[in-house]
């Protein structure tokens, strides 16, 4: 079949704070590109925009937002990159995503009074990932990991929280990875996921959330 047809496949991690996530995401791309593969590593909350950085404030808590319109923000700054992600997917770039839109319901949810459905409204549209990697650790290994950073949402609390709301958030696409091992042991487990998943939605349109 014509290689110039293939799209890349919208790979997405997610996982609690400390889950490993990042270093991950960045081994997934390194392997790939030295394989030959198109691939750009994007990152949520994407501090670099105007709104970006509003968000960045707000974690570092220079400033206070009400509830609803950092849910908003953070929303908003996945809807200002989907014209790039849909353009790159579509010319055959595979997308490697440290968090997305779970992340943004799980975080919102795990505050009080925030309604669940409301939540996941401004979601709809957006680019669906073809493959979602939940890292989960477990609570004696998270434990051993070290202090949480300084910013808003770093205690252990909350993530407990955003944990249990991220299992109601799990669809087909999900993989739950055991996230407990080497950072080599990890990332074998999720490079087999990967390499069935480009190979897999080569050929299939693109997704978008829906109500
Ligand atoms: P980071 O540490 O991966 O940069 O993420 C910053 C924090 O923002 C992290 O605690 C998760 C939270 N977050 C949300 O609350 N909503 C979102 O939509 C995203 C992407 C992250």
């Amino acid at each position: 079949m014509n290689q110039a047809l293939r799209r890349g496949a919208l790979i997405v991690f997610e996982g609690c704070d400390r889950a490993g996530k990042t270093t991950q995401c960045h081994k997934l791309v390194e392997v790939l590109k030295r394989e030959g593969h198109r691939v750009e590593l994007m990152k949520f909350p994407d501090r670099s925009t105007t709104i970006g950085q509003m968000i960045s404030q707000y974690l570092q808590k220079k400033v206070e937002l009400e509830d609803h319109v950092i849910h908003l923000l953070f929303a908003a700054n996945r809807w200002e990159a989907v014209k790039k992600m849909e353009n790159l997917l579509l010319n055959g770039t595979t997308l490697v995503v440290d968090r997305y839109s779970f992340s943004g319901i799980a975080f919102s949810a795990a505050k009080p009074h925030m309604d669940f459905e409301w939540l996941k409204q401004p979601e709809v549209g957006l680019l669906q990932p073809d493959l979602v990697l939940f890292l989960e650790l477990s609570s004696d290994v998270a434990s051993k990991r070290g202090e949480f950073g300084q910013e808003r949402y770093e205690q252990p609390q909350f993530q407990r929280s955003v944990r249990q709301i991220f299992r109601k958030l799990q669809d087909k696409s999900w993989q739950v990875i055991n996230a407990d091992g080497t950072p080599e042991e990890v990332h074998q487990d999720i490079y087999e996921k990967v390499k069935r998943s480009i190979e897999l939605v080569s050929f299939q349109q693109l997704k978008k959330f829906d109500k």
